[in-house]
């Protein structure tokens, strides 16, 4: 497996961790650290050993604070128009990644931390975790979608509360808010998120895959997420998956599908 520079990763039964691993800074993400990450998932996607992906952050104190405050303290406006361009195509490359990805969120989870969490399709926590986009305190605004994803995850006067105020909140008001989808003590964190990726293992890959495509139309431009969902549907009807489903339930048996 590639080795990085910013990021750890392991594949252990299927299941590939990504460790934003710059402790030292919090594991604030520079732009290498990003590229990194984007590299990683589309190395993951492409390979048949991975079944699933878990993104968290070195040491026990955070997941990500936020993007690396002093890498761009000196950037122009292009400058920064850029760095976010790129973050938010590595972001999408996590969103739109067909195997599940979920955030182990192990502590701070600010600015692009929060952004990287909500980027992912689930988020587990800690209940130690720190949630916020703490951006304006800057004088900027989050750069990579938080001002979407935010709004999609827990709707537009919430998130524009945390984005105005930068207030931070903890793991449990995080999941009432529906930023989070489990809370657990940290000695749990990776236990609870491995269980939730071994029942995703036993699902269809493709019937996964195409769940994530149609789940995101929902939120594209111009892309009716209706049509795609019947276009989805259909292709299922086409693949190995569907006949070993259905072919263990009329058969009484588990189904085991095949990764290829
Ligand atoms: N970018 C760059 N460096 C960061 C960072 C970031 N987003 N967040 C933390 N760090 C660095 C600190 O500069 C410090 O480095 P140093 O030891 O070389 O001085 C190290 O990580 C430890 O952080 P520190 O601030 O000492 O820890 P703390 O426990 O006192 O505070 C936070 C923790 C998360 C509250 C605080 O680090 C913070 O506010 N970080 C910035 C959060 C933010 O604004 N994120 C959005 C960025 S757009």
């Amino acid at each position: 497996m590639k080795s990085y520079t910013n990021i750890l990763t392991s594949l252990q039964d299927e299941v590939l961790t990504i460790t934003v691993n710059r402790p030292d800074k919090l594991n604030a993400l520079n732009h290498a650290t990003i590229q990194e990450i984007g590299d990683a998932v589309v190395a993951a996607e492409k390979n048949h050993e991975v079944a699933a992906i878990i993104i968290t952050g070195a040491g026990p104190k955070a997941f990500v604070a936020g993007a690396d405050i002093s890498e761009f303290a000196n950037y122009s406006v292009e400058q920064g128009k850029q760095l976010s361009a790129d973050g938010h195509v590595v972001f999408n490359r996590i969103e739109t990644c067909s195997k599940p990805v979920i955030a182990a969120v192990n502590g701070f989870a600010l600015g692009g931390g929060c952004e990287l969490a909500m980027a992912c399709h689930l988020r587990v926590a800690s209940d130690n975790a720190k949630f916020g986009q703490p951006e304006v305190k800057l004088g900027v605004i989050p750069g990579y979608a938080g001002t979407q994803r935010l709004v999609q995850l827990i709707g537009k006067g919430k998130a524009l509360e945390l984005l105005m105020t930068a207030d931070m909140i903890g793991a449990v008001e995080a999941q009432q808010f529906g930023l989070v989808n489990h809370v657990v003590s940290p000695d749990q964190l990776m236990t609870k998120t491995l269980e939730i990726i071994g029942k995703l293992k036993a699902q269809s890959p493709h019937a996964l895959a195409g769940i994530i495509r149609c789940v995101d139309a929902y939120f594209k431009d111009g892309e009716n997420g209706f049509q795609t969902e019947i276009e989805e549907f259909g292709k299922c009807f086409g693949t190995a998956d569907f006949k070993e489903g259905v072919g263990a339930f009329l058969e009484k048996r588990k189904a085991e599908f095949v990764r290829k």
